[in-house]
């Protein structure tokens, strides 16, 4: 077969894409980089490399002034608020001999102060706008904090819920998660991420933190090349061709190379092949557990690998300041590459303007941040992210005028949970419960009755009696459960995915009053939920929807937002079948119910319980008349795939139109599908629309044995439908 190869037309996408920093002050910057960098001193060049952690409060640490008034120190995190950043910039600014401006990184994962839902929820949206506008608003507050860079967008593909930073991402999809990542960088970062309102982004973990084995936090990972590039790059692909500022190294090892000390991915991939000129800050310590990993003999060994590997800015460690000029008087490391170093860093601090405007502005912080349009931008996008898995005989939405509705479960009331995981400057009593949300929600003449029927964790059964009969006694029970915000995050894996504690016991004994029962969740990652897929009549989940939580949930619940959100991760039935992906490989024995020797288990189906794409609403869609503009392209070939989507039942809602692709034959085994395109629209009811998604070789294309990526001739499937397993499908050719 004849490899075509369309290296040419990826360069151009490139650069048509190319980031607002490519401007025309580029030069500039350059200039006054190499005039900066002339005048510095060995030991002012490794103190811009440090970034130290300031205290849990936000405050920095005494030990800080000392520094940053030698010049030892280039940035903080955690060090927040304009009055507390301009103290410690102060010094920097006008009592170190160069007057360079520290940098202040704060991980604003999900919002500042105002707590937008948790990254995996904001994915479930499937809309790349409200994403755009939430990282916009956390970025906004930030940096009216003087937070001027934030440690987002997490871009790690995760296909293994046990790993509790699936939470932190979006999801398992390469394609839909690079959608993600642009919007959350443009978001962040805006055309000039020196403007008052933005921050420069950090996309980490660079890379393939998500593939960690088990999904045992920080464990080894172990993965071809095709699967990184494939799988693993894109979504940081794309936050680079959006322009992304720095990036974040990895603390797992990467087929026996750590991943903040790994040459193949941070020099020949990052900087040879992508052109990347801004930072890599290491994570955490990573380079000092360099030696941990076994890699490195010690401190110098690690400052050796980490600098010398291209880990520019050392997050917390100090490896680099003690040993580095030892290193560099025996010849170990060059000037040149702690050059270089360096450059990256003060480039990243011309580019945002710290030169010019190192101060925050104490009055406008407290006018940006928790401002009334930053919550109902909250609520809006938290309402657009909840996803609706089940919704028997038209349960929901509630009416408002019900006489009786018991609110049960225990993240029903919970102020600290539903804010999720990292949760920047958030504060708990910000937020609005479900319970405070419905109350707010009905009308005067309902009653509202609340029992927390179990803790999210423990063996105690002792409430739910009393939860049952209050169930029993209202017209309608409304079932907060699922796990609490530590339960995912970093250093949050779980071996399990069931409802923790006696919750599931909870749920059966309200389901069993027989009254109308809907259960809400609110999780970080996807739950083995069977019991309640089968029983519950209705299911939202909700993750974990932020400072608005409670408002937007009721919105949904009560109908004032019909749902729309869809699945960005595959649930499993059980914990055994992980990882359980879409995209998953045909095999020469593709799963058949009638043939013992397929690729399948004996004790559980081969399906999920919910596939990824997956969520209704409360109204029904039609999908159909598939067309596609060509029955046969050449290898550089576009074509457009058009499908018509009608609302076909009584309410105005918005499905996510989701197109897929397959190449049926290849020189490398291909995924069943992969996703190429979607579209959240909104549809009055009976309205029709038709929809088109263009393909092109970016969209047909993978990386053959020789690891160059082509698109080969032979037959494509298409398939267009409103999750990944429900679709129509077509067919078309790739001819020489
Ligand atoms: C460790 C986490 O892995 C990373 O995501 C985060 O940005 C840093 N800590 C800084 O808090």
């Amino acid at each position: 077969m004849k490899l075509v190869i369309i290296k040419r037309f990826l360069l151009l996408l490139v650069a048509l894409s190319l980031p607002a920093a490519a401007s025309p002050q580029q030069a500039d910057v350059e200039r006054r980089v190499e005039a900066l960098l002339a005048r510095m001193t060995l030991e002012e060049k490794l103190g811009q490399l440090q970034q130290l952690d300031g205290e849990a409060n936000g405050n920095y640490r005494p030990e800080h002034l000392d520094l940053v008034r030698k010049g030892l120190l280039g940035s903080t995190l955690n060090v927040r608020g304009a009055r507390r950043v301009n103290e410690l910039q102060r010094i920097a600014v006008e009592q170190s001999r160069l007057k360079i401006p520290l940098i202040f990184a704060f991980d604003v994962i999900h919002g500042y102060r105002t707590v937008f839902p948790v990254p995996l929820g904001e994915a479930s949206s499937w809309d790349s706008a409200a994403v755009e506008r939430a990282a916009h608003v956390a970025a906004a507050e930030a940096s009216a904090a003087g937070v001027k860079w934030t440690f987002a967008p997490m871009v790690d593909i995760a296909r293994d819920p046990r790993w509790g930073r699936v939470v932190e991402g979006a999801g398992e999809d390469p394609y839909l998660g690079s959608v993600m990542a642009v919007a959350r960088v443009r978001g962040f970062q805006g055309r000039d991420y020196s403007a008052t309102d933005r921050v420069v982004a950090c996309a980490k973990h660079w890379v393939a933190y998500g593939a960690a084995e088990a999904g045992r936090d920080y464990n080894t990972v172990d993965l071809s090349e095709r699967t990184l590039r494939e799988v693993y790059f894109p979504p940081f692909k794309a936050a680079l061709d959006a322009g992304v500022g720095t990036f974040m190294s990895a603390f797992n090892d990467i087929n026996g190379v750590p991943a903040s000390a790994n040459p193949f991915t941070l020099t020949k991939v990052l900087r040879e092949e992508w052109k990347f000129d801004g930072i890599v800050v290491s994570d955490y310590e990573s380079v000092r557990e360099l030696i941990n990993h076994g890699l490195a003999a010690d401190d110098a060994e690690a400052a050796r690998y980490g600098l010398g590997s291209g880990i520019d800015m050392e997050m917390v460690s100090r490896t680099y300041n003690k040993n580095v000029p030892r290193l560099l008087r025996e010849g170990k490391i060059s000037q040149s590459v702690i050059d270089e170093a360096v450059r990256r860093v003060l480039r990243i601090k011309f580019r945002l303007g710290l030169f010019e405007k190192p101060y925050a502005d104490e009055a406008r912080e407290s006018a940006v941040v928790a401002s009334r349009e930053n919550l109902s931008a909250a609520r809006e996008i938290a309402a657009r992210s909840i996803v609706l898995l089940r919704n028997e005989r038209e349960t929901l939405p509630l009416g408002k005028d019900l006489k009786s509705i018991a609110v049960i479960g225990p993240l029903a009331d919970s102020q600290k949970d539903v804010l999720g995981s990292w949760t920047g400057d958030g504060r708990p009593e910000d937020a609005v419960t479900l319970l405070a949300g419905i109350k707010t929600k009905v009308s005067p003449n309902t009653t509202v009755a609340y029992a927390k029927g179990v803790e999210i964790s423990g063996d105690s059964t002792d409430g739910i009696a009393e939860a049952a009969s209050l169930a029993a006694r209202s017209d309608v029970s409304i079932l907060a459960v699922g796990e609490s915000a530590e339960m995912s995050g970093e250093a949050a894996s779980r071996s399990s995915l069931d409802l923790p504690g006696r919750q599931l016991d909870l749920v059966k004994a309200v389901v069993a009053t027989g009254k109308p029962t809907v259960v809400v969740l609110m999780n970080g990652r996807p739950l083995t939920i069977n019991w309640v897929a089968e029983n519950a009549p209705a299911i939202l989940e909700t993750w974990f929807a932020g400072t608005q939580a409670g408002h937007a949930i009721a919105d949904v619940l009560f109908g004032d937002v019909n749902p729309g959100g869809k699945l960005p991760v595959t649930f499993p039935r059980a914990v055994g079948q992980i990882p359980l992906y879409y995209n998953y490989k045909s095999t020469g024995r593709p799963p058949d119910p009638n043939n013992k020797y397929t690729s399948k288990y004996l004790d559980v189906p081969v399906t999920p319980l919910y596939p990824f794409g997956y969520g209704l609403s409360y109204t029904r869609f039609r999908i159909a008349d598939l067309q596609l503009s060509a029955r046969s392209i050449g290898p550089n070939g576009r074509l457009t795939a058009s499908v018509e989507v009608e609302n076909v039942g009584r309410r105005a809602g918005d499905e996510v139109v989701q197109l897929y692709v397959r190449d049926m034959a290849a020189s490398v085994t291909r995924p069943v599908k992969e996703l190429r395109g979607f579209e959240r629209v909104t549809l009055r009811p009976g309205e029709k629309r038709r929809i088109e998604f263009a393909l092109a070789p970016e969209h047909l294309g993978f990386y053959n044995r020789d690891m160059r990526f082509v698109v080969e001739p032979g037959a494509f499937k298409v398939f267009v439908g409103n999750n990944s397993v429900d679709v129509i499908e077509a067919s078309f050719d790739v001819v020489e």
